[in-house]
């Protein structure tokens, strides 16, 4: 991986891990603080908009500078490429994981929640709060797999 690819692999790290961590330590929190289900919709689709545009941004850079990054490997390693499948396996396999748990939060639930607010289509409380609920819990699982694919990354690099 060129330097300026790895500088643009790490800034997506950074974009995605920054919004989550804001996502679900500041947004969600202070979000779930609004008693009134429509205002508190209101904030959620202001919020959620760029959230949605940064990460699923930032996962999209991810995989296009990554898989750039493999394809110098080959170039640079040949056969000896083969010996490195594992641990790219295991790097793989984390942002799989990571692009479902992403997109589901910002598909799944985020964008939805965004639509209904644009429609104007009628409150439902308890929905509402069970998709901040899913929203969160995800968000921390996304967190935690983030983190671990970096741990991986940084093996990788080495
Ligand atoms: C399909 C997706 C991805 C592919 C193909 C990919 C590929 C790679 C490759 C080949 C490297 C080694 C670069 C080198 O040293 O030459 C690397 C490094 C790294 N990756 Fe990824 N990656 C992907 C997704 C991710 C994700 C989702 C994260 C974190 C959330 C991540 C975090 C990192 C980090 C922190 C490094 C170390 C960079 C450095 O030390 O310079 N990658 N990745």
């Amino acid at each position: 991986m060129d330097a300026f690819t790895r500088w643009i692999h790490l800034l997506a790290v950074a974009t995605y891990i920054g919004a989550t961590l804001d996502l679900a330590f500041v947004f969600l929190p202070a979000v779930g603080a609004i008693d009134d289900p429509t205002l508190q919709r209101r904030v959620l689709a202001r919020g959620l908009k760029p959230y949605n545009l940064l990460t699923v941004g930032a996962l999209g850079v991810l995989v296009i500078s990554g898989a750039s990054g493999l394809t110098d490997w080959k170039a640079q390693f040949g056969a000896d490429y083969g010996r490195l499948v594992w641990r790219l396996v295991g790097k793989l396999t984390l942002s799989f994981l990571l692009i479902q748990v992403g997109t589901y939060i910002s598909f799944g639930l985020a964008h939805r929640l965004v639509r209904a607010e644009l429609g104007q289509l009628p409150v439902e409380p308890e929905k509402q709060a069970g998709m901040i609920r899913r929203m969160q819990g995800a968000a921390w699982l996304a967190l935690a797999l983030s983190a671990w694919t970096v741990w991986v990354g940084l093996g990788l690099s080495r």
